[in-house]
């Protein structure tokens, strides 16, 4: 699908659907407003169709209505995008991702849309979303459909969306082009099924993506990692035919200092299956253990779009890949793992591994020189029974980190909480022969998860983001399907952009 831009004639032109964004009953004045396009006729009969149909206008919700010839455009779509004088980013992304999934049902090929009103004065943020929002909404993960599905779904397929509106800046398209493209990277690759990603394929994805993309990488094998003491990953990877590999990506702004101030350090869990290990799951734990690898696809996501939008600040990423499968070479119950920096660690559960892999990557982040911290993990089940599905239990040693993350997870739509670091609950992870134990039971398990991980911090200013409820969804909605959801990236995206043009 293509997407265009065009300063006047939303009404006049033919088309198959025109998408109008609405505010609602209460603001049914705002579609005049929202619409400076729309003829006076055409917005008295839109405002008496919205009160018709009590359509209050919510963020995601649609009418959809077919114009019986009455305008050029065969179907009407107004598009929810939340109260006048309330709106957000997320509210016009979400409304504008339920449209064009409306008009795509209804068959349409071609598509006209009002462009969104400008926020305080940003019109290139709200157009940026709006075009994010459209991208993410019509997502699809189609590499697996067979020949019967393909015809089903082919002749469904909008071929051109053009918004229109006065001034629109073609690089409001581009940044909202990026962030969509940068998600659904994300989501593509939590939905691949682990047989097709291993930790090698993996590390090939991010080298197609560091090439294209003007980034630096390097991949360490079983070989390099012996060299450099990774003994928890190649722990981890042990008992898998597929082995480990840690992928450090470099992003460097153009013209930036040899050794910046500020480099922004991120750590992605990728656990590319997730069997338990001989702490084995049942069948219900493993059936979505594919996706054990979304903090690494969500850190590679984030990366893959920085130097398109302009991103002024330095990050170095790194994904640590390895698959917990079950073999004579396995790791096991009663194991000690000596890390990286020395500390020592008890195994209780090779289920609890995403850890171990990440006590590796933050110590190698550290030692690469990150002034501070991220990491990115599908880590505990008990962060699901905390905060429920779909938020994002934020865990940070630093005051200013944690707000600025939970500012931009606000800004870019993504729930995200802050859970605390009770430093007594290191009682629960204290070792009997080891330094830490990587199980603390079952109480207060996301938290002990996190303290665990601040003994390889580094005492830098450090922040766990742990997505095991939020990195898929089971649910369709405005902004894509059920699958690989692709948070956290707009959040990260929003954090490391805040401040510039782009944010
Ligand atoms: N990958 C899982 C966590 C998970 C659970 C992610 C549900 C997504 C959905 C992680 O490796 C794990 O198994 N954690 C254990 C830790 C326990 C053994 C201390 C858990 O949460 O049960
Ligand atoms: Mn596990
Ligand atoms: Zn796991």
């Amino acid at each position: 699908m293509e997407i265009e831009t065009r300063s006047e004639g939303a009404i006049e032109t033919a088309c198959d659907a025109l998408i109008v964004p609405v505010s609602g009953r209460s603001g049914v004045e705002a579609v005049g407003g929202l619409a400076s396009d729309l003829a006076p006729e055409v917005r008295d009969a839109v405002a008496a169709l919205v009160r018709a149909a009590r359509f209050a206008g919510k963020p995601g919700s649609v009418l959809s209505l077919t114009t019986l010839g009455r305008l050029p455009a065969g179907r009407l779509v107004l598009a929810g995008i939340g109260e006048a004088d309330g709106l957000t980013d997320d509210g016009i992304a979400r409304g504008y991702g339920a449209a064009a999934r409306e008009a795509r049902e209804a068959g349409a090929r071609e598509v006209v849309a009002v462009a969104p009103p400008a926020l305080g004065g940003d019109a290139v943020s709200t157009l940026a979303a709006a075009v994010t929002g459209v991208r993410l909404g019509l997502y699809e993960f189609t590499a697996y459909h067979g020949s019967a599905r393909q015809e089903e779904n082919g002749p469904k397929e909008i071929e051109r969306l053009v918004f229109v509106g006065e001034d629109l800046d073609p690089a409001a398209i581009a940044r909202g082009e990026a962030v969509a493209k940068a998600v659904s990277l994300a989501r593509d690759l939590v939905n691949e099924p682990a047989s097709t990603l291993t930790p090698a394929a993996l590390a090939d994805r991010a080298l197609e993506v560091a090439e294209r993309e003007g980034l630096e990488i390097e991949i360490l094998d079983e070989a390099a990692l012996a060299d450099l003491g990774a003994n928890a990953i190649l722990a981890v990877g042990a008992g898998s035919s597929h082995p480990p590999r840690l992928i450090r990506l470099r992003y460097r702004p153009d013209g930036a200092a040899a050794e910046p101030e500020r480099v922004v350090g991120i750590v992605g869990k990728a656990i590319t299956f997730d069997t338990g290990g001989y702490s084995i799951k049942t069948y219900e734990g493993m059936l979505q253990m594919k996706g054990d690898m979304a903090g690494g696809a969500a850190t590679l996501a984030v990366m893959s779009v920085l130097r398109r939008l302009g991103c002024p600040v330095a990050v170095d990423a790194t994904i640590c890949a390895a698959e917990n499968m079950i073999s004579g070479d396995a790791f096991r119950p009663g194991d000690v793992i000596r890390g990286m920096n020395g500390v020592t660690m008890e195994i209780l559960s090779t289920d609890a591994e995403g850890r171990l892999v990440l006590a590796d990557g933050l110590v190698d982040a550290a030692r690469r020189g990150a002034t501070e911290l991220i990491d990115l993990a599908t880590l505990t089940g008990a962060i699901v029974v905390a905060l429920g599905d779909g938020t994002t239990g934020l865990f940070a040693s630093d005051d200013r980190l944690a707000n600025d993350l939970l500012a931009a997870a606000s800004g870019a739509g993504e729930r995200f909480w802050r859970m605390p670091l009770f430093a007594e609950l290191n009682e629960k992870i204290k070792g009997d022969i080891g330094d830490i134990k990587n199980s603390g039971g079952r109480a207060g398990g996301s938290i002990t998860a996190a303290l665990f991980l601040q003994h390889f911090s580094e005492g830098l200013p450090w922040a766990h983001l742990d997505i095991a409820g939020s990195a898929r969804t089971d649910r369709t909605g405005p902004l894509g399907p059920k699958g690989g959801s692709g948070v956290p990236v707009r959040t990260l995206l929003q954090y490391l952009l805040a401040g510039t043009a782009s944010a």
